[in-house]
């Protein structure tokens, strides 16, 4: 799994203007990304999600997360997050195991 990793670290970087992850992660643009596995959307403290986030009533785990990244506006129709997904399913599976190393603090 480590090259997954790796390769999740680097197409994180499309992401990096607006999330940050690991140890000290704070609120940008987008809500910080730790223990994203298992969290309720919409929960991080101190972040003022969209209504459309806020309320889609989704969990993030494996399957939510590839289902939404895919295509963010049409997984969660509203969101305020700019972003128009990214397409290559190695590349979503490689992000996932990226993302998936930070448990909650
Ligand atoms: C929300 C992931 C790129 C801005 C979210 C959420 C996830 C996510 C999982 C939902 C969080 C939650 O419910 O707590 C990602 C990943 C990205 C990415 C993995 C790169 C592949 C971006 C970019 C921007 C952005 C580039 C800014 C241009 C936002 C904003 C929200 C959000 C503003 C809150 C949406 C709302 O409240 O409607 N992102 N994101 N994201 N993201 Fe991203």
């Amino acid at each position: 799994f480590a090259q997954d990793v790796a390769a999740g670290k680097s197409s994180f970087n499309k992401c990096l203007a607006c999330h940050a992850v690991g140890e000290g992660a704070k609120n940008k643009v987008g809500p910080e990304l730790n223990g994203l596995n298992g969290r309720k959307s919409g929960s991080v403290a101190g972040y003022s999600y969209s209504d459309a986030n806020k309320n889609s009533g989704l969990t993030w785990d494996e399957a939510t997360f590839k289902d939404y990244i895919k295509d963010p506006k049409a997984k969660i129709p509203g969101t305020k997050m700019a972003f128009a997904g990214i397409k290559k399913e190695t590349e979503i599976n490689d992000l996932w195991a990226f993302l998936a190393q930070y448990t909650a603090d």
